[in-house]
């Protein structure tokens, strides 16, 4: 069996949330816009399902908006702020360790005549409030700046952050609280954000399930049209079943939040002493201001790819840092942005921790991670000692012109 630690892509889909959705996927299949009995009771779920995730958030339902996900939500939030806010300025600011749902879409609208500032972060992979300061002019007109990282799970001073953006008016704030949602109060009567984005799949919800904020107000111009569903925001017949599913496990997750966050957190630690204990492994993130169930490190001089593999073969699911950029060889632009050198980088392993995760597989599974680095460097110390009688062979192969085959 495979011990899973990879919450922060994605995790199992708790029994309540099924639950709540097989009503509309069964027998309760209407379109929520029809006017007939089906209709009127997948509605009826969908209304459930917008208080329950807007009480969860310290929200209103009408400030709700389904989506498809987290990467949906950021996609509407800023473009639908940005081109909102193009008669009066073309400024938006991110950080630079945003994820690339966040990233690849500011770059796209620069393509428009959008300007995009990214304000830089310490080792640590925090904001520094001064910094977004000055990144802000009268001719900004949106801030998106995520509430904790997915890959090194660092929180953001979003209070500070909203403080410093309120100086100027009518600047938006949006935060991605993907990987938040599950682990940090979201009380948006106090946090003073215009838009927030979670995704359910990442608090046992279903995949394909979003939601953003859009507090009462908001300017955000449409970015997908046809009719008339989530109050002209987000046109599509709704994925009832899935906004059921979302609802529950999000009320669940914040019902169950303090003793989740309390007990992975502590299990994070045991992990994380029981891996750092190797001098030549190093902790990313923040030491405290960071989500309980992320662990995350570079292993400079080893590849972060050839080690998930290996642990995946060892049995244990992990991965690089974001499960987007895995596969690629892409190296991590969050930890390039904390300062690390490519080097280091190209070691990233991220361990992530859920509700689901017991002391048992954290034991068994710091035990494997250790044996795998440890085979890993020794092969890498072995090939490192090999190169020169490779090299040699090579160039000797090259003058008589015999191939090794
Ligand atoms: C911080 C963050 N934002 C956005 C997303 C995208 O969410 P989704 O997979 O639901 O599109 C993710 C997913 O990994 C994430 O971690």
């Amino acid at each position: 069996m495979t011990i899973y630690l990879d919450h922060a892509a994605t995790t199992p889909l708790r029994r309540e949330a099924l639950e709540a959705m097989l009503p509309y996927l069964t027998e309760q299949f209407g379109n929520a816009s029809s006017l007939h009995g089906p209709g009127r009771r997948a509605r009826a779920g969908l209304d459930e399902a917008h208080e329950k995730v807007a009480s969860a958030l310290g929200a209103t339902p009408r400030e709700i908006v389904f989506t498809s996900g987290g990467t949906e939500a950021n996609n509407l939030a800023i473009k639908g702020a940005a081109w909102a806010g193009k008669t009066r300025g073309h400024r938006i600011v991110i950080s630079q360790v945003e994820h690339h749902s966040v990233g690849h879409t500011v770059r796209y609208l620069e393509k428009f005549g959008f300007e995009v500032v990214e304000v830089p972060v310490d080792r640590f992979g925090r904001v520094d409030p001064d910094e977004l300061d000055r990144a802000l002019n009268t001719k900004t007109i949106l801030v998106s700046v995520m509430m904790a990282n997915n890959e090194v799970g660092t929180v953001q001073p979003m209070a500070d952050i909203a403080e410093r953006v309120r100086r100027y008016k009518g600047v938006l704030l949006h935060t991605d609280a993907v990987q938040a949602a599950p682990y940090l109060p979201i009380d948006l009567d106090e946090l003073d954000v215009d838009l927030l984005s979670i995704a359910a799949h990442k608090f046992e919800g279903p995949k394909g399930a979003g939601a953003l904020f859009v507090r009462h107000g908001t300017n955000l111009l449409v970015q997908q049209q046809g009719g008339a569903q989530e109050r002209y925001r987000r046109a599509g017949t709704e994925d009832v079943a899935g906004a059921a599913g979302m609802g529950r496990a999000l009320e669940l997750a914040v019902a169950e939040r303090d003793e989740t966050t309390a007990r992975i957190g502590e299990l994070r630690t045991a992990l994380m002493s029981a891996v750092g204990v190797d001098a030549a492994v190093q902790m990313t993130g923040h030491p405290t201001e960071r989500l309980p169930g992320i662990a995350s490190f570079v292993v400079p001089g080893l590849d972060g790819t050839a080690l998930t593999i290996a642990l995946d073969l060892a049995g244990v699911a992990a991965s690089t840092g974001s499960a987007c950029v895995s596969g690629s060889n892409e190296i991590s632009h969050v930890l390039t942005a904390m300062g690390y050198a490519d080097d280091e980088a190209r070691g990233a392993l991220r361990f992530s921790l859920g509700r689901t995760t017991i002391a048992e597989e954290v034991t068994q599974a710091a035990d494997l991670i250790v044996k795998t680095i440890a085979h890993q460097r020794e092969a890498a110390t072995k090939l490192a000692g090999a190169m020169p009688v490779l090299k040699a062979d090579a160039a000797a192969a090259e003058r008589t012109g015999v191939s090794a085959g």
